[in-house]
């Protein structure tokens, strides 16, 4: 990369942060072309932080967090990069060591509810299964699986564990996701996408009740969204996402407010004024580029109202625009055309 007045983003420092629950660096991970899909993402989550990761469809937001519990798809993988939680990296820890840290450390709600239970296998005995596999006793484990079944809302919990999936409404469904990815108290919980199945009111229960047991618990939270007003109301940082990069990250308050991303700018300045309905990502005209097909220079830049020419050679880094904000552009916010 080229240009003197590169100074990458002070809020993402090269080393890990040792205070930090989570600190990612790097990452990068390929889809099965050989291509990359998620390319450099460095990011890091406090002890009870709530992060906010944003981004098209496509930009690497579940395959990033999936590479955090190191069950990415197969035929994508981390191909470099460091992942440490609680100090230990995950993106090189042999298997039975990853089976202690999921569930204790970290768990995810996943953006499919429908797949993440077992239709075969009675909720009680899903729940306790990762209590089991902890090395609970099987009562021991039956009882704690009937606590959480109470503690996320679930009505007659007793009777509610003997329960097969299918005989849940899809918000129950989600109560009970929330179980299994809580049972163990992880120190961070990874929530992707975990209401866009669920209808507006469904959706609002199930996103208060993990404030809820954030609160509770004291812990860390990502929300991976495409939905802005939870972003705007929830987390104190965001991350936006483009291409598998990160294009902007800082306070979600100097984010809002001071958008230094051409592309979050879109994105903010689309927001629909408060109690107008759900404030979804807004269609920007363009598509982003597809793995492996990036243009040279920076990836937004066929999309970008405010391209110069040196956009179309070099990729910009995360530079710093002060207030902890970092953004992945070559033109600093006074400096655009209006
Ligand atoms: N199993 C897979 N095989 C091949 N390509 C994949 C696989 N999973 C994801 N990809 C590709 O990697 C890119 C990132 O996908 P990812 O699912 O992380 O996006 P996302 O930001 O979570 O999107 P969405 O908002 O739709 O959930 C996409 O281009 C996608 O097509
Ligand atoms: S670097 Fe250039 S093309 Fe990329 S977002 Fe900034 S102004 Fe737009
Ligand atoms: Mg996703």
């Amino acid at each position: 990369m080229t240009g003197e007045q590169q100074t990458v983003d002070a809020t993402v420092p090269v080393e890990p942060d040792p205070d930090a629950l989570l600190s990612v660096r790097g990452l990068r991970i390929t889809v099965p072309s050989g291509a990359a899909a998620v390319e450099d993402v460095s990011f890091d989550v406090h002890p009870g932080e709530t992060l906010g990761v944003v981004g098209e469809s496509g930009c690497g937001k579940t395959l990033t967090m999936l590479s955090v519990m190191r069950l990415l798809p197969p035929g994508t993988a981390i191909a470099d990069g460091s992942i440490l939680l609680g100090g230990e990296d995950v993106a090189r820890m042999p298997e039975k060591q990853l089976r202690r840290l999921r569930g204790s450390k970290v768990a995810m709600i996943y953006q499919d509810p429908m797949t993440s239970l077992n239709p075969l296998m009675r909720i009680g005995d899903q729940i306790a299964e990762g209590l089991r596999a902890h090395g609970w006793s099987r009562s021991d484990a039956r009882d704690k699986a009937i606590e959480v079944l109470g503690e996320v809302g679930i009505p007659k919990p007793q009777r509610a564990a003997r329960a097969f999936p299918h005989e849940f409404s899809g918000g129950m469904r989600q109560r009970a996701v929330i179980a299994c990815a809580l049972v163990l108290d992880p120190e961070l919980l990874i929530a992707d996408e975990p209401t866009t199945a669920l209808d507006p009111t469904i959706q609002q229960q199930v996103i208060d009740l993990v404030v809820q047991l954030q609160r509770d618990r004291g812990m860390a939270v990502v929300w991976v969204t495409h939905d802005l007003g939870i972003i705007a109301r929830l987390v104190s940082r965001m991350l936006v996402m483009y291409a598998g990069r990160v294009a902007e990250a800082g306070p979600t308050r100097e984010v809002f407010r001071r958008p230094s991303h051409p592309y979050t700018s879109g994105l903010v300045g689309a927001l629909p004024s408060p109690g107008g309905g759900r404030e979804d990502l807004i269609q920007m005209p363009g598509a982003p580029p597809q793995p492996g097909q990036h243009p040279a220079g920076c990836p937004f830049r066929p999309r970008c109202p405010q391209a110069v020419e040196r956009c179309a050679t070099d990729l910009p880094p995360l530079l710093d625009r002060g207030r902890e904000q970092g953004a992945a552009c070559w033109v600093p916010p006074e400096d655009w055309s209006a």
